[in-house]
C-alpha cells in the first residue's frame, strides 16, 4: 500500500488527549490515512531531566496507532532540544560565523561536533530502537528533521581542520590545491585555518577553494552525524528502513552523499507557486525536485515525507491553494516514483509558530472542510492504485545535477557575480525534456551511467575525478552527451586546467571566452528553420573537429558556433554555447532524442512519466486550465476508474491520470 499520512505531534495535547487523540484516530481512518510520523520534536517529554526517561506518552501513541490499523514512522528527536540540555551542556548549541554563541530557542541548531550532544543523541536513539524496534506499528525511522549544519564553534573548527588533514594530508598539498600563493595565504600549519565568515565580514570570505572546502566539510559532517544517529537503529532494528527528510536543492548538503547513506530517500515538498498551481514553470520545478530526490536514493521509490494540505505560513504571501491541488500534488509525487503522500501536518496546534500552517485537521478537529475532503479523496485514490506501490522508474535520459558544481559556481568570481543560475538552468533543461515527453533521471558525477541513452550536462562546471573519462566511455558506447556553456572549467579542487582540458576531446571544441550578456547583448541563432534567443550567458569557442550546427547571428558574435556536434565512438557530443529558454531545448531534445520519448505529440502542459512493476503504468499530468486531448499508443485501463482506454482520450483539467498498460510485452 502507498503510505498516506504525515507529521503528527500529539504531545501538544497531552492534557486533553481524551478526546483529542481519539478524534484524531477516527478522522485519520475516515481520510484513508494509514501512517503517521511521530516523535520528531518530543525530546522534552521523553527525557524531562538528564538521564531520566519517560516513554509513557510514546508507548501510548504507538499502541494507539497499531490498534487503529495504522503504521508509524518514528523520528529521532535531535531536531530540537529540551531547554535543560542547553543549560547543562552549553556546547550543544552552535556558534555563528561571527563567532557568537547561540541562545536557547528555535530548532535545527545543534552543534554536530559537541561531544555532549553526540552522546545524548546516541543514548536516546539507542533507547528508542530497543524499546520500539519490534513494535508492530513501526515501519521506518525518520532521522532528525531537515538537517543543516553551519557551526563555527571551537569544536567545529577542530573538526574542520581534521577533515582538511584527512583530505589533503599535508599543509603544502592544501596550499597548492587552494592556490594559496595568492594574497600571501600560504599556511604553515593546519591550526592556522579558520572556517570562512560571511561575505565582507572580517575573516575569509573570498577564497573560492576555501569556501568550497567548508561547504564540503559541512555536508560531510551531516552525513557522518546521520551515520552516527543510525548506528543504534541499524544495530537493534536492521530491518527497519532509515531515512532523513531532505530539502531538494538546499545548498548546505550534498544530498547524493546523504541519500546514498539512507535506505529510502525522502523529501519535503513546498513549492512556491507564482499565483497559480497550474503554472508550468513551478510544476517543472516540483517535478525536477521529485526526480532529483529519487536520484539521491539511487532511483528507487522514495517518500514524499511532507507536503502542505493547505497554505503554508512562512512564505511572504501564503495564498490558498486552488481546489484540486492537494490531489494533484499527491498524484504528481506518485507519478515521479514516490511510494507515499505525506503532509505537514496532521493536526495543527492551537499555538506555536505553525498554528496557522495548513493541516489536515484544524485545531478544532473539524472534518467538514475543503482540505479534509481533498485529503480523503487522495486516500481513496491511493487505495485504488495500490498495485503500483513499489514499482520503479526506468528512464533513458540522465540529467546531471551535482552539488560540487553548485558550490563552485556559487563561490567562483565569474561572469555573473554571485548567481550563475545553476539550479534554474538544470530546471530549464529538465522542463524541456519533460515537455518533449521524455522521462528523466537526475544523477550526479558519481552516479552510474549504465543503461542510459543520453546524458545532459547543464553547466557541468567542475569535472570531478574520473567524470570526463566516464562521459567519453559513455559516448564511445553510443551514448549522446549534451554539454552546455560553463562546463569543464575546473578540476575537483577548483583549479583551472593548465594544459589539457579534459572535455575538449569529447566536445570537439575549445572554449576561448565566456560572457555575461545583458539585455543589449541578447543574441539569436536559427535551428531547424526557427529562430531562438540567447541571453544572460554565452561562450565563444573554436571548433576542433566538431561540426557547427548553428551560429550566433548578431554583433561581433555573428558567425561563431552556438550549437555543435562531434561524433565520438558510436555516440556523439553536442554542445550549446549560450543560454536559451526551455522552448528551444524542448524542440532540440524532442528532435534528437525521439527514441527516448514516453508518449509522442503531447499537448503543451501535459507531462508523461511511467513506473514499472507487475504492470507498466503511464501517468499523464495535465497542468492546463482546461481538459486536453491526448493520443494513447495502445490499450490502457484507468487504474482509478477501471475504464478501458485507447486512441484519443480526454485528460480532464488539472488531473493526473494513472493508466495501466494492457499490452503484455510492456512490463
Ligand atoms: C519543514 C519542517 C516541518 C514544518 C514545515 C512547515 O518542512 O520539517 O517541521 O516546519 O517545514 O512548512
Ligand atoms: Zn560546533
Amino acid at each position: 500500500m502507498f503510505l498516506h499520512g504525515g507529521d503528527y505531534n500529539p504531545e501538544q495535547w497531552l492534557d486533553v488527549k481524551d478526546p483529542v487523540w481519539k478524534e484524531d484516530m477516527l478522522h485519520a481512518k475516515e481520510a484513508g490515512i494509514n501512517c503517521l510520523t511521530v516523535g520528531i520534536f518530543s525530546w522534552s517529554f521523553l527525557e524531562p531531566e538528564d538521564g531520566v526517561y519517560d516513554f509513557s506518552f510514546l508507548d501510548e501513541v504507538m499502541d494507539m496507532l497499531h490498534q487503529n490499523g495504522m503504521k508509524a514512522i518514528l523520528a529521532t528527536p535531535s531536531g530540537a532540544r529540551p531547554p535543560w540540555m542547553v543549560k547543562k551542556y552549553p556546547s550543544v548549541l552552535r556558534m555563528t560565523a561571527e563567532r557568537l554563541p547561540h541562545v536557547y530557542g528555535g530548532r535545527h541548531n545543534a552543534c554536530m561536533s559537541s561531544p555532549d550532544f553526540r552522546r545524548k543523541v546516541t543514548e536516546i536513539n539507542t533507547l528508542l530502537a530497543k524499546r520500539y524496534g519490534s513494535h508492530p506499528a513501526l515501519i521506518g525511522w525518520h532521522v532528525s528533521n531537515e538537517y543543516n549544519n553551519d557551526c563555527h564553534c571551537p569544536a567545529c573548527q577542530e573538526s574542520f581542520r581534521r577533515w582538511l588533514k584527512d583530505r589533503y594530508g599535508t599543509i603544502d598539498n592544501l596550499n597548492h590545491s587552494w592556490w594559496n600563493g595568492f594574497w600571501s595565504h600560504w599556511y604553515h600549519d593546519f591550526s592556522e585555518i579558520e572556517s570562512p565568515t560571511a561575505p565582507y565580514w572580517n575573516g575569509e570570505a573570498e577564497s573560492p577553494a576555501h569556501l568550497v572546502a567548508w561547504r564540503r566539510y559541512c555536508s560531510d559532517k551531516v552525513v557522518e552525524f546521520f551515520r552516527m544517529e543510525c548506528e543504534p537503529l541499524r544495530k537493534y532494528t536492521p530491518n527497519i528502513p532509515v531515512t532523513a527528510n531532505m530539502m531538494h536543492t538546499f545548498t548546505g548538503i550534498n544530498y547524493f552523499d546523504l541519500g546514498r547513506a539512507m535506505d529510502v530517500a525522502s523529501w519535503d515538498n513546498y513549492p512556491v507557486w507564482k499565483g497559480d498551481e497550474r503554472d508550468g514553470d513551478a510544476i517543472a520545478s516540483v517535478n525536477f525536485r521529485h526526480d532529483l530526490m529519487r536520484g539521491t536514493g539511487g532511483q528507487k521509490p522514495f517518500w514524499m515525507m511532507e507536503s502542505c494540505p493547505g497554505a503554508v505560513n512562512w512564505m511572504d504571501h501564503n495564498s490558498l491553494r486552488i481546489p484540486g491541488t492537494v490531489k494533484h500534488q499527491g498524484m504528481a509525487a506518485i507519478a515521479h516514483g514516490s511510494d507515499s503522500v505525506q503532509y505537514f501536518q496532521y493536526r495543527a496546534g492551537r499555538g506555536g509558530s505553525e498554528q496557522f500552517h495548513g493541516s489536515v485537521l484544524p485545531p478544532d478537529g473539524r472534518t467538514d472542510t475543503r482540505t479534509f475532503r481533498e485529503v480523503s479523496e487522495v486516500g481513496r485514490t491511493l487505495q485504488a492504485i495500490g498495485k503500483a506501490q513499489g514499482s520503479v522508474t526506468r528512464n533513458r535520459v540522465a540529467l546531471l545535477y551535482d552539488w560540487n558544481c553548485r558550490w563552485m559556481l556559487d563561490n567562483a568570481w565569474l561572469v555573473h557575480r554571485g548567481n550563475q543560475n545553476y539550479e534554474g538552468t538544470a530546471i530549464a533543461h529538465y522542463q524541456a525534456l519533460q515537455a518533449a515527453g521524455i522521462g528523466v533521471d537526475v544523477v550526479d558525477e558519481q552516479s552510474s551511467l549504465e543503461g542510459y541513452q543520453a546524458l545532459v550536462i547543464p553547466m557541468g562546471f567542475v569535472l570531478m575525478n574520473g567524470f570526463a573519462e566516464k562521459c567519453k566511455d559513455f559516448a564511445k558506447k553510443g551514448g549522446r552527451v549534451f554539454v552546455t556553456y560553463m562546463s569543464g572549467y575546473v578540476n575537483e579542487e577548483m583549479l583551472r586546467y593548465d594544459r589539457v582540458h579534459p572535455l575538449d576531446e569529447l566536445t570537439g571544441v575549445r572554449i576561448e571566452e565566456m560572457d555575461a550578456l545583458d539585455e543589449s547583448r541578447r543574441n539569436t541563432f536559427t535551428w531547424n528553420g526557427k529562430q531562438y534567443d540567447v541571453f544572460e550567458m554565452a561562450q565563444l569557442v573554436t571548433p576542433q573537429g566538431a561540426e557547427v550546427l548553428s551560429v550566433y547571428e548578431k554583433q561581433f558574435y555573428a558567425g561563431q558556433p552556438m550549437l555543435t556536434r562531434n561524433g565520438y565512438g558510436d555516440g556523439a557530443c553536442y554542445t550549446l554555447q549560450g543560454r536559451t529558454d526551455w522552448r528551444f531545448l524542448r524542440d532540440f531534445y524532442g528532435e534528437l532524442l525521439r527514441d527516448c520519448v514516453i508518449l509522442p505529440d503531447l499537448p503543451e502542459g501535459v507531462l508523461a512519466t511511467e513506473r514499472f512493476g507487475e504492470h507498466r503504468w503511464l501517468f499523464l499530468e495535465n497542468a492546463n486550465h482546461f481538459p486536453v486531448q491526448v493520443k494513447l499508443d495502445g490499450s490502457y485501463t484507468n487504474e482509478i476508474t477501471g475504464e478501458k482506454l485507447s486512441g484519443e482520450i480526454i485528460l480532464p483539467d488539472f488531473e493526473v491520470m494513472v493508466l495501466r498498460d494492457e499490452r503484455e510485452n510492456h512490463v
